[in-house]
């Protein structure tokens, strides 16, 4: 099926209290090792382009091999802008056809933040995406090199994101809860009850970003009290270098199409392995299942199998779409300018 929004998957994600995976595509290996882990867990998935990873991945590129494969797929493929930093970035990705952007504007003053997100949410409700916005600040850096300590000073402030999300409107709340992107030094210390006040307060799902280094228990405990989306992306990288590398120290004779295969069998067996953990694995089984297919694919195991006990199913919706006004588009287009103006110089 075509690319879903994440509205009702993370509906799905909190009746059944689990966590849906996001993670990071750089490269055609990281999209199918994903891809065959979610199809071979029957779980929904979503895969993450970020900003910062622009250099490694055009979007443009790369759409057409994602919507390939999110077509063929029999688990809801969702595909996310990951740490959108300009809303130039994210009329681009709309126009490529993302299912669901990520607008990050944390780094600015509060009134700014809630001002831009809001025109985000006009705008991609318009066309039927979800989005995500983030609040308080996650620090460090995806992938990077250098570890990184959550500082309390950027914790999310649970009357600030009550206020952040009713006037935004947004689908998904990014939180600062003790997280950071990219190793962490020392142990993660997760305030799990800043987690549960942000989730009574806000009463939407959550986003933990920063998922690598995280123990499977702390996982389980942030997915109780309604963490509902994982970015994970660093630890996945990390361990399929390290897989790689060990590939070259054993043999002479590597080639390149070797290492990539394998790079991306490490990737597979990481992302399954997480899957399990979020609780997400086996969730399209799971009562108003998301199924995409509506039962008639010939290769999943519940349309092929459990054919006389074909449940209707759930087929994820896309965002009502909503009227944009004109001030709000006019706003919107100087915005756009004005980042193209600022990148150029
Ligand atoms: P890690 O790279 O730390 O797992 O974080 C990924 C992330 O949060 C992407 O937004």
């Amino acid at each position: 099926m075509s690319l879903v929004n994440t509205i009702d998957l993370l509906r799905h994600a909190e009746e059944h209290s689990y966590a849906i995976g996001a993670f990071n595509v750089v490269s055609l290996e990281f999209l199918n090792g994903i891809l065959e882990a979610a199809e071979e867990m029957r779980s929904p998935v979503i895969l993450n382009i970020a900003e910062v990873h622009f250099d490694y991945v055009e979007i443009e590129e790369i759409y057409p091999a994602i919507k390939y494969m999110a077509d063929k797929a029999c688990v809801p493929v969702v595909l996310n802008l990951d740490h959108g930093m300009s809303i130039e970035t994210v009329v681009r990705a709309l126009r490529c056809g993302f299912s669901a952007v990520m607008y990050d504007a944390s780094k600015k003053p509060l009134d700014q933040n809630i001002e831009e997100t809001r025109l985000v949410v006009k705008m991609a409700h318009s066309v039927g995406v979800s989005v995500e916005a983030e609040l308080g600040r996650v620090g460090g850096a995806e992938g990077g090199e250098r570890a990184a300590k959550a500082r309390r000073e950027f914790f999310t402030n649970p009357d600030e994101a009550e206020r952040f999300v009713r006037e935004t409107g947004i689908d998904a709340l990014a939180v600062s809860v003790g997280n950071v992107h990219g190793f962490y030094a020392g142990e993660p210390e997760l305030d799990f009850g800043l987690i549960a006040e942000l989730k009574k307060r806000t009463n939407i799902p959550l986003v933990l970003h920063g998922g690598s280094g995280i123990s499977d228990n702390d996982f389980r405990k942030a997915i109780s009290l309604g963490m509902r989306k994982v970015n994970f992306f660093t630890e996945m990288s990390k361990i399929a270098t390290d897989r790689v590398r060990e590939m070259l120290a054993s043999s002479d004779h590597c080639f390149i199409q070797d290492l990539l295969k394998e790079a991306q069998a490490t990737i597979k067996e990481v992302v399954m392995d997480r899957m399990k953990v979020f609780g997400s694995a086996q969730a399209c089984a799971l009562p108003g299942n998301i199924c995409p297919t509506g039962g008639t694919c010939s290769s999943c195991t519940i349309c092929n199998t459990n054919t006389t006990q074909k449940k209707p199913v759930l087929q994820p919706q896309p965002v009502k779409e909503q009227q944009i006004s004109q001030t709000e588009l006019s706003d919107i287009v100087s915005r756009v300018v004005s980042d193209i103006l600022k990148r150029n110089g």
